[in-house]
């Protein structure tokens, strides 16, 4: 940017010549076949205001394509970075405006488009516009791409975070990468900071505006420095308002320690200032995800230090905050009884993220806790204090001071014959653990035949090695589902069969997600929901091992052509579904929403039993209920209206689904059905009138005792009420299926589209 002379001089040229002549300040004006470049003139373009540029600038060994505000201390302040993700470009790179968008010509590849801006060939011309935004033209002026809608850390007054977008830290000062925070602008109306490699549960969260519910579907900052989240008139202020003097503009960041900021420039005086921070915390401990997993926060001088647990190493040593592991990778198994193989090591005046096992154990002495997790095979650590102990499994997290409590961490002595290797930079030690210790214990109760503990036990963890050779190669396809295909194969030992779902769509989520879901998953069982035997999670291959279910699923039974079960059956089916479901919402320790209850996702087992399979896939639900989903995830045709209506997602939303799904069952054909006479076309409409029209044997294909008949169509019509707060809940369901209840009269389900 030295040579900022020159470039002004080529603008002024280029300005005169266009059409807006003196109106139209210096190079706000953008047009086709323009180029920058990054070190030789132009490297940018200035707003008219001449406070920000779009442009070269350099960062790491390259050079970053963004905007930045002129001339705060250093140019330092980067308020938007292209493809941040990215390598940087080279200094022979070239960018140009052209009619596919803006578009990166470098030197030994192909070009590429900046974000893959997708304006077709519209592009016509294009500005830095004095508010920071920099804005795409078509031929008619209307603005098909601004860099607004596509935020990094970073908006600025006039700039709206809109519902299901994100803000996610940099990594650092200098690295505007994507870091370890973001700020979701949530599809419930709560605004929330989570770290990035977490389960994004409530306990998660550093900061929440507690609005969820609300409505609020945007969070917008104002020229006047009012943060405020709102919808159509509504608003919640976040903060008041700060103006003084024409001078200032306003941006709030997401900072790289994962303090939301808002703050204040004065180009005048060329200083910037904080006005409000979210959350506001004295110690940057206080922020979760500060440093990673099983490594431990203390701060000095205000500077986060992350320090690894005993007997671990950081994952890399130049970046102390991203988390440890194992210094060694065991082969020890887990022998029980046998202590003088594993041995506690005890880290006083530090405690982390209390995420039990196990219930939390009332001991007298510090020792009593360290011993118990010493002989518990699980139990990779233990929190005491207050004379209470808390049984843990790695990785630990948020992990920081704290004076009343004593960690114990669970090592193997390598000189008393748990053998060891050091670890290779590649491998996730913490997995490899893990799995053999789990390996070991079921390999010794499967030989032991106690058929009541194996069923009780938490999933084992498989090779992707052995489940290729359990599947014969992946080779006989049992179907594909929503997050990927099933494969049937069969364990080597009493060649039980298996069915194996190689997960395709949530890989990306992170490791300690995908465990914490298999570990719930693990360990819900029931009669009614196909039990998960194990799960194999190496590198990129995530893939989920079930118990086969020999006879297909409801959809080929209660749909096919020929032949139907009986009334019976269909009512005994109808409960255990219910009873399932029942116990995924109330009864199973940590409450499931299923989220796509329907006919392709109940399986019969041998004995027709019908099972629930799939559940604990979607995002767990939380007992606050404050959890929410960034999307869509169910099925057409089985969704709740709340689905569309952006409102919280709670337990009724199946209940609403489960209704569908009985009314399929009762009738036996499914929800729509295009070739059906009009008035019957949509079956939860046609249910309806039938009832009210007192014609229930015109709904099933059957005879069947019209006493039932009426009571089941009943309870479906409950469950179908557009009002999640009318819909029973699936206590109420099983019992009004089970028991010879009365049942009041459902009121009109509000006609779905
Ligand atoms: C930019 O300048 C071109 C001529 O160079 C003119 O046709 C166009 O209308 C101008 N666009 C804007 C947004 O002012
Ligand atoms: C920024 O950090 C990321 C992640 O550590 C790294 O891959 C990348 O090379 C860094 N970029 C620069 C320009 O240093
Ligand atoms: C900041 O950018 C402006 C304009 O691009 C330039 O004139 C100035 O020298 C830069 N300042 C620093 C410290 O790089
Ligand atoms: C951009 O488009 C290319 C080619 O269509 C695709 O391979 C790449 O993944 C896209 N990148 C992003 C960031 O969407
Ligand atoms: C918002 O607008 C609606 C209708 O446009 C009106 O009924 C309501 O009173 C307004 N609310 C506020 C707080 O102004
Ligand atoms: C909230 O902010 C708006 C400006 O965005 C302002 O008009 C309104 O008075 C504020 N309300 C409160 C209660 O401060
Ligand atoms: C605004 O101006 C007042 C009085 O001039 C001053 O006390 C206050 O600190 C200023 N606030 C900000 C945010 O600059
Ligand atoms: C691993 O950590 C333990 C406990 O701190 C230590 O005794 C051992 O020497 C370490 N091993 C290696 C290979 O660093
Ligand atoms: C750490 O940084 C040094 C110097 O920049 C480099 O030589 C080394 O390879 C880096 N180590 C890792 C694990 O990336
Ligand atoms: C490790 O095992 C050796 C040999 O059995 C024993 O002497 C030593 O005390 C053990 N170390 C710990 C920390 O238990
Ligand atoms: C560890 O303990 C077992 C029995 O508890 C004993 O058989 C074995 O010799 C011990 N190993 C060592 C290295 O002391
Ligand atoms: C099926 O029923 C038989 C007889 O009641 C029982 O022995 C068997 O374990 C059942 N099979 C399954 C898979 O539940």
């Amino acid at each position: 940017m030295a040579s900022a002379t020159s470039y002004i001089l080529f603008l002024s040229i280029f300005s005169s010549a266009s059409a807006l002549g003196a109106a139209q300040p210096r190079q706000s004006n953008i047009s086709l076949d323009t180029s920058l470049y990054p070190t030789t003139n132009p490297t940018s373009w200035h707003s008219p205001n001449g406070r920000f540029a779009f442009g070269f600038y350099p960062e790491g060994t390259g050079f970053f394509i963004g905007i930045w505000l002129v001339a705060s201390p250093e140019n330092s302040t980067v308020i938007w970075t292209a493809d941040r993700d990215d390598p940087p470009v080279t200094k022979d790179a070239v960018l140009k405006l052209t009619n596919g968008g803006l578009k990166l010509l470098l030197q030994h590849s192909e070009g590429r488009l900046i974000s893959n801006i997708s304006t077709g060939t519209d592009a016509s011309s294009a500005s830095m516009l004095d508010s920071g935004n920099f804005v795409i033209y078509d031929s008619n002026f209307h603005v098909i791409w601004e860099t607004f809608d596509h935020p990094t850390d970073t908006i600025m007054a006039g700039q709206v975070l809109g519902s299901g977008s994100e803000l996610f830290s940099s990594i650092s000062e200098t690295n505007h990468s994507s870091g370890k925070f973001q700020l979701s602008m949530q599809t419930d109306g709560n605004l929330v900071q989570y770290p990035v490699a977490s389960p994004h549960y409530p306990a998660d969260a550093n900061y929440a505006s507690g609005t969820n519910g609300d409505g609020y579907l945007s969070l917008y900052l104002d020229d006047k420095g009012w943060l405020y989240l709102h919808q159509g008139n509504v608003t919640s202020n976040l903060t008041s308002g700060y103006q003084n003097g024409t001078a200032l503009v306003y941006r709030a960041t997401l900072g790289v320690d994962g303090i939301f900021r808002l703050y204040s420039h004065d180009f005048e005086l060329n200083t910037q200032q904080v006005l409000k921070e979210f959350p506001q915390v004295t110690d940057p401990c206080g922020i979760k995800g500060a440093c990673g997993v099983n490594s431990y926060c203390t701060s000095a001088n205000g500077q986060v230090v992350c320090m690894c647990l005993p007997g671990f190493d950081y994952f890399d040593t130049n970046r102390t905050w991203s988390g440890c592991r194992r210094n060694v990778t065991t082969t020890a198994g887990c022998y029980l009884g046998n202590d003088n193989m594993t041995y506690m090591s005890a880290l006083k005046s530090v405690t982390w993220m209390d995420d039990p096992y196990d219930a939390p154990l009332s001991v007298t002495s510090d020792e009593d806790c360290s011993d118990a997790c010493l002989k518990d095979c699980n139990c990779d650590a233990a929190l005491f204090s207050d004379n209470t102990c808390r049984k843990q499994l790695f990785p630990l997290r948020y992990g920081m001071r704290d004076d009343s409590t004593t960690t114990f961490i669970k090592l193997v002595n390598t000189s008393a014959g748990g053998s060891s290797h050091a670890e290779s930079p590649a491998a996730a030690p913490v997995i490899k653990i893990r799995r053999k210790y789990r390996a070991g214990r079921y390999r010794r109760l499967w030989r032991n035949k106690e058929p009541a503990l194996v069923d009780e036990i938490a999933p084992r963890s498989f090779s992707y090695h052995e489940l290729r050779e359990a599947t014969d190669g992946f080779k006989e396809e049992l179907g594909k589902g929503a997050f990927g295909t099933v494969f049937k194969g069969a364990l080597p030992r009493g060649q039980r069969a298996i069915a194996v779902k190689k997960l395709e769509k949530v890989v990306d989520e992170g490791e300690r997600e995908f465990r914490t879901e298999m570990r719930t998953i693990g360990r819900t069982h029931h009669k009614n929901l196909v039990r998960l035997l194990g799960f194999c999670d190496e590198g990129t291959n995530r893939l989920l091992v079930y118990e086969y279910m020999s006879n297909g699923s409801l959809a080929d039974l209660i749909f096919k052509a020929d032949g139907h079960p009986n009334w019976d059956e269909r009512v005994r089916i109808a409960l255990d579904i219910a009873r399932g479901i029942h116990y995924l919402h109330e009864e199973c320790e940590t409450r499931i929403i299923h989220c796509d209850i329907k006919p392709e996702n109940i399986l019969m087992d041998d004995n027709w039993t019908a099972k629930i399979a799939d559940f604990g896939l979607a995002k767990l639900l939380m007992p606050s209920q404050t959890r929410t989903f960034t999307g869509i995830r169910g099925t057409r045709g089985y969704l709740a209206p709340e689905w569309h209506k952006n409102a919280p997602i709670t337990v009724k939303a199946d209940v609403y689904s489960f209704g569908i799904v009985l009314l399929e069952i009762i009738c036996c054909r499914k929800n729509m059905e295009l070739e059906a006479e009009e008035d019957a076309i949509v079956l939860l409409d046609w249910v309806h009138n039938c009832f009210m029209d007192g014609e229930l044997e015109r709904l099933v294909p059957d005879e069947v005792d019209m006493t039932e008949l009426n009571r089941l169509v009943k309870v479906g019509l409950w469950c179908t009420q557009s009002e999640p707060g009318s819909r029973p809940s699936m206590k109420n369901v099983v019992t009004m299926l089970e028991a010879n209840v009365d049942i009041s009269l459902p009121p009109p389900p509000g006609f779905s589209s």
